[in-house]
């Protein structure tokens, strides 16, 4: 007799909490479906004022670049902040002839970001124009099996990049938006890794991170002015991705990437940025982190690392670290 209502308890209480776990599902799923699907975004020419200048770091790469057209697109001016010019010059021609938009190139490598004077120097070239959005996609991977075998100026350099130039920027600008009658937005283009740390990438997965929970608390800081939104991008396709590269439907085109960010401006502080992003990032969530890190670690890892032997099989060595940015950037975005 007690066995039997002791099995009716156990039975009730499996029955409630399996019943609380569908209903948070049910409910996410909702939300999900509502913030990608049903609700629109806003006006953004309305919202940060028509004819003003997004400003866009980093928009060779494939995510600053979908960001910069459809700002174009969107009938915003374009400030295109890079470090390489004549990349700069030729995407500088291809939006005015494609979208008839006025475009300024500034020059900047942000290693140089630790310095104060370093963003006040560079956008005193911009103090004549109305910025309106800040892109902040500039990023720097750093891929060891093990992270000090990298040199010390590399980790540095990773930092610098990745951690100081996204604060000092937006230290530098605020002011500026905070004085305009519009409201103003700032995106600062994180990782996945920001929630589900990468072996091998470790200094990158806690830069990411940092900037997903700095860019977070800020939005509460300057909500009245200023929309700020974190993005945790999983896999975004790069230009330079040869033909011979498979498809996949987990590879978002860069446009179409951008266009979905944009729609959530205002209303998110942080996003996967695009549904299927969010819906691969939340499988992730539900595979014990260990076995992720497991996983990383001992399958993919040595598999990247393999690949990319001749691009970073001297990482042990001292080095200024500038070489192997670009060699590793293909291999890096694949573990973002
Ligand atoms: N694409 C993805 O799948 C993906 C996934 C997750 C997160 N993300 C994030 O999205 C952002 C863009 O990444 P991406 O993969 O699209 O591009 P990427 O190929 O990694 O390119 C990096 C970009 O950063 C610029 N850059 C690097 N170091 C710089 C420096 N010291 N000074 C100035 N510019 C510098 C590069 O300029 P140059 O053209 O001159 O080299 C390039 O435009 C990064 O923050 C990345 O972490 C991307």
């Amino acid at each position: 007799m007690t066995t039997c209502r002791s099995d009716s308890y156990v039975y009730s209480f499996t029955t409630l909490v399996g019943s609380i776990c569908i209903f948070i599902f049910l409910l996410k799923l909702l939300i999900a479906l509502r913030k990608f699907f049903l609700r629109e975004g806003f006006d953004l020419g309305k919202r940060y004022g028509t004819g003003t200048w997004a400003l866009i770091t980093a928009p060779t790469s494939a995510t600053g670049n979908g960001f910069a057209v459809e700002l174009a697109k969107q009938g915003f001016n374009i400030i295109l902040l890079g470090r390489d010019i004549e990349k700069l010059h030729k995407m500088r021609d291809l939006l005015i002839l494609r979208h008839n938009t006025k475009v300024r190139t500034l020059v900047m490598d942000f290693r140089g970001a630790s310095d104060i004077s370093f963003f006040a120097e560079v956008l005193r070239q911009a103090e004549d124009l109305d910025v309106s959005i800040i892109v902040h996609a500039v990023g720097m991977a750093a891929l060891s099996k093990k992270f000090h075998l990298q040199s010390a100026e590399r980790n540095r350099q990773c930092l610098i990049v990745n951690m100081f130039a996204p604060v000092l920027l937006s230290h530098h600008l605020i002011p500026r938006l905070q004085l305009r009658y519009h409201k103003s937005a700032i995106i600062n283009i994180s990782g996945e890794n920001a929630h589900q740390p990468i072996p091998g990438m470790a200094i990158s997965s806690g830069a990411k991170s940092f900037i997903r929970q700095f860019s977070v608390a800020a939005s509460y800081e300057y909500e009245d002015k200023i929309d700020i939104m974190s993005v945790q991008p999983l896999a975004v396709k790069k230009a330079k991705l040869n033909d011979s590269t498979p498809e996949s439907v987990f590879v978002i085109e860069s446009c179409e990437f951008a266009k979905s960010c944009l729609k959530q401006l205002g209303h998110e502080r942080s996003t996967s940025g695009h549904w299927i992003h969010q819906l691969q990032s939340w499988a992730y969530s539900l595979i014990p982190e260990e076995l992720k890190l497991r996983f990383w670690f001992k399958v993919l890892l040595p598999q990247h690392l393999r690949a990319s032997s001749s691009g970073i099989s001297d990482k042990s060595k001292p080095s200024n670290g500038s070489s192997s940015i670009d060699k590793n950037a293909d291999l890096s975005q694949k573990l973002k």
